[in-house]
């Protein structure tokens, strides 16, 4: 899955017991010591505690069950794991509070209101006495339920909050589909009401032949006044939704999208040129910041490096070369594979130091991408992508 910034706890802001008061910590709070000790407890089993977390959700709750993929494998991992490094990361107040807003927001897709919290609740407190044993007492078990509640609470008042201005999903119609390569389609989707977003964000998708399989995918242009939306999806091998969004979508068929997400966006308060690194479909989402640029006239350099396998596979060159001419202030450097990896051809130029860096594309590239531009002196919170948005253990 998706990575996010490592953090770390020390002389930072920490929640007091109730979650609500922030105070400056010299080091990890009580309750993260101690939600700590279980985590270390469990580490070595953590699969046998996921298949028991969702036994005892399911057999507890079983009305839950149909909230969830049928088929739960290679992801069923993904909420007890945010939950337990949440918990671990309780004392990054502001890091995880953003984190859990969105989080929040998003279940709403899924169909979760706030009476399903203590459920969840309770299977994992359940799995947790079952695999924590040696450390686990009283006082561990009210420092998971105090962390517990303030996570969930999060989540609960943001969605409330986002209940009252949007709608849990959008409905959206697909009207064109243009399949690029053989395995890489741009699809445009007419959303069955307005859907807000900003240039370099992302929604997540469902389609209707992988039923409550969610996946995400880059909006490829800034907001358009007709309201549409376009994605450029790749077919990766054996992938579900991807699959059926390249080889089987059609115009009329419509899917489902969650929120938008994700922070990869222009700060207009500076005029900071701005370097982009775009790999595969990794293209969208910088054409979108390019549009944005241009949309409010600024005239701050921007630099567009594309990479791909093959000059076959660069399938969007002409629009971004259309895009060059148009702009004086933008320079477009196609990469393939044979001119050597994208950010060592990055590398190549710059300086980069005084520029804002955007990075979008396979994880492999963000993250040599991200080594790279430190590497050559840009500073970390010049730097932006995707995988910003998830939270995961000890990710670079
Ligand atoms: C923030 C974000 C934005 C994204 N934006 C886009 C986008 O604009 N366009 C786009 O096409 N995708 C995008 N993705 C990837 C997308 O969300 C899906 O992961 C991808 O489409 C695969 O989903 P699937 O259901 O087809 O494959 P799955 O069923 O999830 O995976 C099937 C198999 O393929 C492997 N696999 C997954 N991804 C790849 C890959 N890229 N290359 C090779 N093997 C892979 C898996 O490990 C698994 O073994 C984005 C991902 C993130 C996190
Ligand atoms: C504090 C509590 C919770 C945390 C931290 C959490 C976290 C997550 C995460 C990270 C995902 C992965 C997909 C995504 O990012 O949206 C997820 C998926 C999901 N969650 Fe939660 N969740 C919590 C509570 C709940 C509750 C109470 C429900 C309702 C029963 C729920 C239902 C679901 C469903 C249906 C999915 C989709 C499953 C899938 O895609 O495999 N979650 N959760």
């Amino acid at each position: 899955m998706m990575d996010a910034p490592t953090t770390t706890t020390d002389d930072r802001e920490s929640p007091a017991a109730d979650g609500k008061e922030p105070r400056i910590s010299e080091g990890p709070s009580a309750d993260a010591v101690l939600v700590r000790r279980t985590l270390a407890e469990i580490a070595p089993v953590a699969d046998r505690v996921t298949s028991y977390f969702y036994a005892l959700l399911f057999t507890h709750h079983p009305e839950l069950r149909e909230m969830f993929p049928v088929a739960m494998d290679t992801q069923r991992d993904r909420l007890l794991k945010a939950l337990l490094t949440a918990a671990e990361h309780m004392d990054d107040v502001p890091v995880l509070t953003a984190y859990l807003e969105n989080l929040g927001r998003g279940h709403r897709k899924y169909g979760t209101r706030a009476t399903h919290y203590p459920a969840v609740g309770e299977a994992l407190i359940g799995a947790l006495v079952r695999y924590a044993e040696k450390s686990w007492d009283e006082e561990t078990e009210a420092a998971w339920v105090r962390t517990y509640t303030t996570i969930s609470q999060i989540m609960i008042d943001a969605a409330a909050e986002d209940e009252r201005s949007a709608p849990a999903w959008w409905q959206a119609e697909v009207v064109s589909h243009d399949l690029r390569t053989p395995d890489i389609a741009v699809v445009t989707l007419r959303p069955d009401r307005p859907y807000p977003f900003l240039a370099g964000q992302y929604t997540t998708l469902e389609t209707p032949w992988w039923p409550r399989i969610w996946r995400h995918y880059s909006f490829a242009s800034a907001p358009r006044p007709d309201g549409l939306l376009s994605l450029h999806v790749k077919a990766v091998p054996a992938g579900w939704v991807s699959n059926a969004l390249v080889h089987r979508a059609r115009p009329g068929d419509v899917l489902r999208l969650g929120p938008p997400a994700g922070s990869m966006t222009v700060d207009h308060s500076t005029d900071t040129g701005l370097l982009c690194m775009g790999g595969g479909t990794g293209i969208a989402p910088i054409k979108a910041l390019v549009e944005d640029v241009a949309e409010h006239g600024d005239r701050r350099p921007v630099d567009v490096f594309y990479g791909a396998r093959s000059g076959h596979d660069l399938y969007d060159i002409d629009t971004m070369l259309r895009l060059q001419k148009t702009f004086p202030w933008l320079s477009v450097h196609p990469v393939t594979e044979e001119q050597g990896r994208l950010p060592e051809a990055v590398c190549r130029y710059g300086p980069w130091n005084e520029r804002d860096a955007y990075l979008s594309g396979p994880l492999d590239m963000v993250r040599c991408g991200v080594d790279a531009l430190r590497g050559a002196g840009v500073p970390s919170d010049r730097i932006r992508h995707d995988f910003l948005t998830e939270l995961a253990p000890a990710a670079g």
